[in-house]
């Protein structure tokens, strides 16, 4: 039987990339406020004896947690086989750690919300730091698709002679799986951050940038600090303007246009959060998790 996709409102693009790629059905759901701020959820599709694919992406997550745990409850309540959900941006797993006194970990609580609403997680990229895996966190199968091999294909069709740049220690997992596929070279460096908005980063080496275009790769941008402290080492030392790639278009407030200001020439992202940057489609990635998951 076919599966069914239901998107949580906001997420219809991804659900359509998805049907043209799987042999699913697309169902209709209903999701608007009482008069008196309370939740109504319907979902007008057969779901009984189904598979269920919730689609939701996870950026700016207080509006859409509700409506995502109420209508994986409905499908379950409908009588579906299996309801799983494929968010492209997997929130919270930056507060991997307690901080500071007193502060929640809310990747684990996240982690457990998600795991007692679905029967699986496929998601892109998620920041695994302290975590290193999502099974430590997660209780269902939640599997990780990977956004390199659609940067890859990108930089090597958009970008003559690159030199990759990891601005932390955490990006080299993109940076030199992208510079691998493309034998292209790369380099690291080292960030510190010690609030929200108030980062540094090591400078590069600029020699082994000579003659190349810096191709700056991370998994989120989002105040964009991270990203403009190293465009600035790079415009500092007249290196060629870089281009920045970012997984995930998170970008907090004006974060896009400031980085821009800095000295990028470009900034481009991945389609797991909709944004006018999007140059980069991980659809088939994504759908080929799918696949395997509703195949298990
Ligand atoms: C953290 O280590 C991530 O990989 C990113 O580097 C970080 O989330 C970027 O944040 P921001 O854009 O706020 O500097």
């Amino acid at each position: 039987m076919q599966s069914v996709l239901l998107s949580v409102p906001g997420s219809e693009a991804t659900v359509e990339r998805l049907r043209a790629r799987l042999d699913a059905e697309v169902g209709a759901v209903t999701v608007r406020h009482f008069p008196d701020g309370e939740l109504y959820v319907r979902i007008d599709a057969p779901v009984a004896g189904r598979d269920v694919v919730l689609v939701c992406g996870l950026d700016r997550p207080a509006d859409k947690i509700l409506p995502f745990l109420f209508l994986a409850a409905t499908a379950r309540d409908l009588g579906a086989r299996r309801v799983g959900l494929v968010a492209p941006y997997l929130s919270f797993m930056r507060q991997d750690s307690r901080f500071h006194p007193g502060e929640g970990i809310t990747s684990t609580y996240f982690a457990g919300l998600v795991s007692g609403a679905v029967d699986w997680l496929v998601t892109v990229d998620p920041h695994l730091h302290r975590w290193s895996s999502l099974a430590e966190i997660y209780k269902i199968p939640a599997d990780v698709v990977h956004a390199a091999p659609a940067i890859a294909d990108w930089v090597k069709r958009h970008v003559p002679s690159p030199v990759l740049v990891g601005p932390d220690a955490e990006s080299e997992q993109w940076v030199a799986a992208v510079a691998a596929r493309i034998d292209a070279p790369y380099q690291v460096l080292e960030k510190t951050r010690r609030g929200d908005r108030d980062v540094s980063v090591s400078p590069p080496d600029l020699a082994r940038c000579n003659g190349h275009t810096p191709v700056l790769v991370d998994d989120i941008i989002s105040t964009g600090r991270t990203m403009i402290e190293t465009v600035r080492h790079l415009r500092v030392h007249g290196v060629r303007e870089p281009i920045c790639v970012g997984v995930h278009a998170v970008f907090a407030e004006r974060a896009h246009d400031e980085l821009l200001a800095a000295g990028a020439a470009r900034v481009v992202t991945c389609n797991t959060i909709e944004h006018h940057s999007n140059r980069i489609c991980v659809a088939d990635a994504l759908a080929e998790g799918v696949r395997a998951r509703l195949a298990s």
